[in-house]
């Protein structure tokens, strides 16, 4: 696996690539791999010639400090695990590289970037879609791969490549989850072990929301999961989301929505924020 830090560097490592018409899959992360990840490099993998991993701390994606400070940086395990699946390029920029002068552009994704993940983390999409159309800029993949955990921000990025035009295929990639169905995250490394045991509770509220959806409306949903919560002292539930799963809008007669639904949970296990959800075709 090549390792570049410079832009430039590593465009004309790329550059190589494509000339001969090779197709480069790119998998944008910000480090401390797990499966989660994995899983995006060995698709990326089985569908282009050349994957490349991008692992960079974003800061203009983080609207609490003590986040960003926090946030756990295992360059070299990482780069071992990126290794150990075949990644074939790693780009670990230095912020001085990607913003060697603050960047001045904001986004405006309208509905899309206020609701839940956005009411919590103002200006966090904004950050995200920056360097997101950065790392495109840079790297020029023909497919890019997100995690479905974040919907919203994979909703965000497909909204980005098509104001921008980027040709560039954004895949959704099916979120992998420990055996008791908890949401792989770098968060998780955070949990104790039986709050990641708790923590399976997420999970349940959401399959248990899903066998509701064919015959109960969002109320009473609704209620039935904040009753849930309200029965486990050590899950604080932020909130419990049905949407239309393009939008996010709300949904207002869930048996004649004909589109897909989302059913997004954020709740804190400890002062860990988890979030999750569960994507349902009709
Ligand atoms: O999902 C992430 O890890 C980040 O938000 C991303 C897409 C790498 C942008 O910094």
């Amino acid at each position: 696996m090549q390792i570049f830090q410079n832009i430039s560097k590593l465009r004309e490592t790329l550059l190589a690539f494509q000339q001969k018409s090779q197709k480069i899959g790119f998998v944008p992360t910000m480090g401390a791999l797990h499966q989660g990840h994995l899983s995006l490099i060995k698709q990326a993998k089985a569908e282009n010639d050349v994957v490349v991993c991008s692992i960079y701390v974003n800061p203009t994606q983080f609207n609490n400090p003590d986040d960003l400070a926090k946030y756990p940086r295992l360059l070299e395990s990482d780069a071992e695990m990126l290794r150990s699946v075949g990644c074939d390029i790693l780009f670990a920029p230095a912020d001085t590289e990607m913003y060697p002068n603050p960047a001045k552009i904001k986004f405006d994704f309208g509905f899309l970037e206020t609701t839940m993940e956005g009411k919590f983390r103002p200006g966090h999409f904004n950050g995200v879609a920056l360097v997101v159309s950065k790392l495109f800029h840079i790297v020029m993949p023909h497919k890019a791969y997100f995690g479905q955990k974040d919907l919203q921000q994979y909703l965000v990025i497909k909204q980005l490549t098509n104001d921008l035009s980027f040709p560039i295929e954004i895949v959704r990639c099916q979120i992998v989850r420990e055996e008791n169905g908890l949401a792989m995250s770098s968060r998780n490394k955070r949990l104790s072990s039986e709050q990641i045991q708790i923590a399976s509770n997420i999970y349940k509220a959401l399959q248990m929301a899903e066998k509701m959806l064919k015959t109960h409306t969002s109320e009473q949903i609704q209620s039935q999961i904040e009753i849930f919560f309200s029965e486990i002292k050590e899950i604080e539930l932020e909130y419990f989301e049905i949407a239309d799963a393009y939008t996010l809008e709300g949904i207002a007669d869930l048996q004649k929505h004909s589109q897909p639904k989302a059913l997004c949970i954020a709740a804190f296990v400890g002062d860990v924020r988890l979030i999750d959800n569960l994507w349902v075709e009709n």
